[in-house]
């Protein structure tokens, strides 16, 4: 195994534990929540399952910009010979990452400080934000994967 297949390999798995888990917190936990539970417990469960997952994102967040620009550098020479899919792939990974660190920073406190006070109307609440914004950042990571596996140079 060379150096730049590890880092790829490396690279791969962060995509894959960031968009994968995003993929299952929505299109399953989510729904099988909302059937199974009310609401306080509920909102406790989702407190618990991001504070594991958000673990996971950092280790994924710091792991594909350094094994990215890596292998920019051994596959195409540094950032000026990267082709387009890979340039449209950094400017989605910033939105991607905007977009957690606004949940990780503001939703998430607000939601923690509802189940601590046990106002469970503004714990849906926090808890709609975050919904909505996770679903748009799994539409944005989809989409990265897609163009990155396909290198559609759009
Ligand atoms: C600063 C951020 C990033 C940089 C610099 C970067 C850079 C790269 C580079 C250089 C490649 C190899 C392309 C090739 O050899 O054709 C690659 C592949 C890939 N990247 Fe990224 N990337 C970044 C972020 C992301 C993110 C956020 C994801 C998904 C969440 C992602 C998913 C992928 C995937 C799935 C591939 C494999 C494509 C394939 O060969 O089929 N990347 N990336």
């Amino acid at each position: 195994m060379t150096i730049d297949s590890f880092t790829y390999a490396l690279h791969v798995l962060g995509a894959l534990i960031w968009v994968g888990g995003m993929f299952f917190a929505w299109m399953v936990l989510r729904p099988a929540t909302v059937s199974t539970l009310a609401g306080p417990a509920r909102l406790t469960l989702w407190l618990e399952v991001f504070r594991r997952f958000f673990h996971w994102v950092w280790v994924a967040v710091l792991l594909l910009p350094i094994s990215g620009v890596a292998m920019l550098d051994s596959r195409f020479g540094g950032f000026a010979g990267a082709p387009q899919y890979v340039q449209i792939m950094m400017g989605l990974y910033l939105a991607m990452l905007a977009l957690f660190l606004r949940v990780q920073m503001l939703q998430l406190p607000q939601l923690r400080q509802a189940v601590s006070r046990e106002d469970w109307p503004a714990g849906v609440d926090a808890l709609g934000k975050i919904r909505r914004l996770l679903g748009f950042n799994l539409l944005l990571g989809l989409s990265l994967v897609a163009i990155a596996a396909a290198r559609a140079n759009i």
